[in-house]
């Protein structure tokens, strides 16, 4: 069946402007510029960091918690770094293109200088604890055997057939996944990257080359799903976004998320659908943003899975940008596995019709053929005819898998996320949270939280000195710590990081449920650390469950009369206000007083700016509003306070300004005399040197305002 693009009917635009109502119904206070609490600059101590010297593109890990280590694939060179302090090399091995393959590759491609290098795209673990490796090799993707023993990291040079594996151009995205030593991988089979596909090495098979498959991809991620309570049942689900076939009345092509899920088991068909999957079947995925018209793009993903739990409760995280420049709403969306499942194995499919001269995509309303085009039940070597031809034509549910609540879990305008890894935690009130940490294309990871609904976002770290993309990021729950990998290099950071909180009230009010204070040692510790028992109230923010803090000890400060003065008072949270108070009453903002963000500065001090001065903060949580001294200093004027003493130093301050006064008066005299007449250039007077003269009254009159 033949596919009309750019066909245009009455039907299709009403199915698009379903995304519209979904954006409407929200309620109007979601909080679509959720704050983070706390911003933390660059600093070299938020973490370690690994690059080299003319290694760039850190975008491959795999972690290897069995030898502690960290692989690391870069341009031209693979990594084995210390799991616990990356910064800390065990050894590397270079995969470099030889001249011959540079040389093919510059021919074919526009900017070979930057292009025709190895990329390294795929990092898996394979049996015998050896490793799978791939690169794009200047635009001839290859694959490799690679080991690490004795300290040493060593390629097999096997010198295997990338294609369909591994991208040739090292921009385009792609996925891959090893299962059971068998690679799954979404990339192009060919050199102009114009053919796409989902494929599988071994038994060999992959997706038809058709717009109804696959239309101009963009691949995301590769997730297995163990399913088999029900049989040979096993899935690999597929994330991507696509031009949409079912869309088609705006004049610009509309770009979808989609998911599409496999059978593990599946061979392809006898005589239909040879050698390709007779099982592959995908859904639109809806993540809702207020406001905006066109769907959102999927761009990463993470499956959380409880290991105690049933597999329909795994949830998967993904996160979406906006198609429009006009939006700057990244989102998040989770949605249930048992959601995804049900749309897969009950939901409808689309179909196409025709009307009048167009074919359009309408929902199948005809018999769906024994047994079901996409179950795994049956070997697909078995499938009859008219299953196998059926989910040729017809890939497309008809029903859109919705988030879990209908809505987004995180909305923030600026820089795009670009990644998402979710960790679970045990709170001190016996609940589960979890915990998203969102990597941005400006090189920040975000660390959020939904408490019953509200979501709460707890920092916003800057994890690169220079703004960089995160382009990976992954967690090891041996190590407790995240990687993140960028062009530029890597950062290594921890879940918990408590000691940023130096009082109990902003231990508490920072609501992150991996940290609470520690009464007996007067710190906020990570829960994992310590025995003891800590005050937490993530879901209230209650801070009145701090023992009554101690007086903050007073510092003394003093000042020059006419000068001025900062008093610091760096405020813990966005979320806080500073007010200042001096001898117990508010000290109004004024010209002489400037609150500022990190503390009081009194410009053109006077004897009554001394007293004693203390900074309050008030922080508003779920539970009430705080109040907490943050810092108090007893302010005098420099020298004995005297007042004869300083009225002695008035006069003689004064006779000193007026002697240089004098005498700058005379200068600038003595030089406007001397340019009146032409014995000195004019620095900013360019009619000279233009030798012109219509500037030249211009030099009469600059020694005017002198
Ligand atoms: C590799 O990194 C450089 C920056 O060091 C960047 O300009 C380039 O776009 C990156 N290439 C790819 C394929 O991501
Ligand atoms: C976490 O680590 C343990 C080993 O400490 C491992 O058995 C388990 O599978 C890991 N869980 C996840 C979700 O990765």
């Amino acid at each position: 069946m033949a596919l009309h693009r750019g066909a245009m009917h009455p039907l299709i635009c009403i199915s698009i402007s379903c995304f519209l109502p979904l954006a409407l119904m929200r309620n109007v206070d979601s909080p679509l510029d959720c704050v983070p609490r706390r911003y933390v600059p660059y600093h070299s101590d938020n973490g370690h960091l690994f690059r080299e010297e003319a290694v760039s593109n850190y975008t491959v890990m795999l972690l290897r918690e069995d030898v502690n280590l960290l692989l690391l694939g870069a341009r031209e060179v693979v990594y084995a770094l210390d799991l616990d302090d990356i910064s800390k090399k065990r050894a590397s091995v270079k995969w470099e293109v030889t001249q011959q393959q540079k040389d093919d590759c510059k021919i074919k491609v526009r900017d070979p200088e930057t292009q025709c290098k190895n990329f390294i795209k795929i990092l898996h673990r394979i049996e015998d604890d050896m490793m799978y490796v791939c690169g794009t090799n200047a635009f001839d993707p290859e694959c490799d055997y690679m080991s690490y023993k004795n300290g040493e990291l060593t390629l097999a040079q096997a010198g295997e057939d990338g294609k369909g594996k591994c991208p040739f151009n090292p921009f385009q995205r792609h996925a891959s996944l090893m299962v059971d030593d068998n690679l799954y991988s979404a990339t192009s089979i060919n050199f102009l990257g114009s053919e796409l596909v989902l494929m599988r090495s071994s038994p060999p098979i992959r997706t038809e080359i058709k717009t109804s498959w696959l239309n101009e991809p963009n691949f995301v991620s590769l997730v297995q799903m163990p399913e088999s309570d029900q049989g040979n049942d096993d899935k690999v689900y597929l994330f991507f976004s696509e031009t949409a076939v079912e869309y088609d009345c705006y004049k610009k092509p509309v770009v979808v998320s989609r998911v599409a899920r496999v059978c593990k088991n599946d061979l392809g068909g006898t005589r239909t659908l040879q050698r390709k999957w007779t099982s592959f079947l995908k859904a639109r995925l809806e993540c809702p943003v207020p406001g905006s018209q066109l769907p959102n793009i999927i761009q990463n993903t993470y499956l959380w899975c409880d290991p105690q739990k049933h597999w329909k409760e795994c949830v998967f995280y993904a996160i979406f940008i906006p198609q429009s420049d006009t939006s700057e709403v990244s989102a998040v969306c989770a949605y249930s596995v048992s959601d995804v499942n049900r749309v897969f194995a009950e939901g409808q499919f689309k179909t196409l019709v025709r009307v009048e001269t167009s074919y359009i995509w309408v929902a199948y309303s005809g018999d769906v053929p024994d047994p079901r085009p996409g179950s795994c039940q049956t070997e697909s070597m078995d499938l009859p005819d008219q299953t196998l031809l059926f989910i040729k034509d017809r890939p497309l549910m008809d029903d859109v898998i919705q988030p879990i609540g209908e809505k987004t879990l995180l909305e923030r305008r600026g820089a795009a996320f670009t990644s998402i890894v979710v960790n679970q935690v045990q709170a001190t009130d016996g609940r589960i949270y979890h915990v998203m940490f969102i990597g941005t294309a400006d090189g920040t990871l975000l660390k959020a939280v939904n408490y019953d609904g509200e979501m709460f976002i707890i920092e916003q770290v800057q994890l690169f000195q220079s703004p960089e993309v995160i382009k990976v990021l992954q967690f090891s729950n041996v190590t407790g710590q995240l990687y993140a990998g960028s062009d530029y290099g890597v950062v290594q950071v921890p879940l918990a990081t408590c000691k940023r909180s130096l009082s109990c009230m902003d231990c508490i009010l920072a609501r992150d449920p991996y940290c609470g204070w520690d009464s007996e040692a007067g710190s906020c510790v990570a829960l994992s650390s310590t025995q003891r028992r800590l005050i937490q109230s993530v879901r209230e923010g209650d801070a009145s469950l701090c023992p009554t803090t101690d007086s903050v000890h007073v510092v003394n400060k003093s000042f020059l009369a006419g000068g001025s003065v900062k008093l610091p008072c760096p405020s813990m949270s966005n979320l806080a206000t500073t007010d200042w108070e001096q001898d117990g009453h508010r000290v109004a903002p004024s010209l002489r007083h400037q609150l500022l963000k990190d503390g009081l500065l009194i410009l053109n001090a006077t004897d009554s700016d001394a007293g004693l001065y203390r900074c309050l903060s008030a922080e508003r949580s779920k539970a009430d509003k705080y109040t907490a001294t943050v810092a108090q200093y007893q302010l005098s004027v420099k020298g004995e306070p005297r007042i004869p003493q300083a009225q002695r130093k008035g006069p003689s301050v004064v006779g000193l300004q007026v002697a240089i006064g004098l005498l700058t008066v005379s200068l600038v005299a003595l030089l406007a005399w001397n340019f009146y007449n032409g014995h000195l250039p004019l620095p900013w007077n360019c009619s000279r040197k233009m030798g012109g003269k219509s500037y030249e009254s211009n030099t009469q009159e600059d020694p005017g305002p002198l």
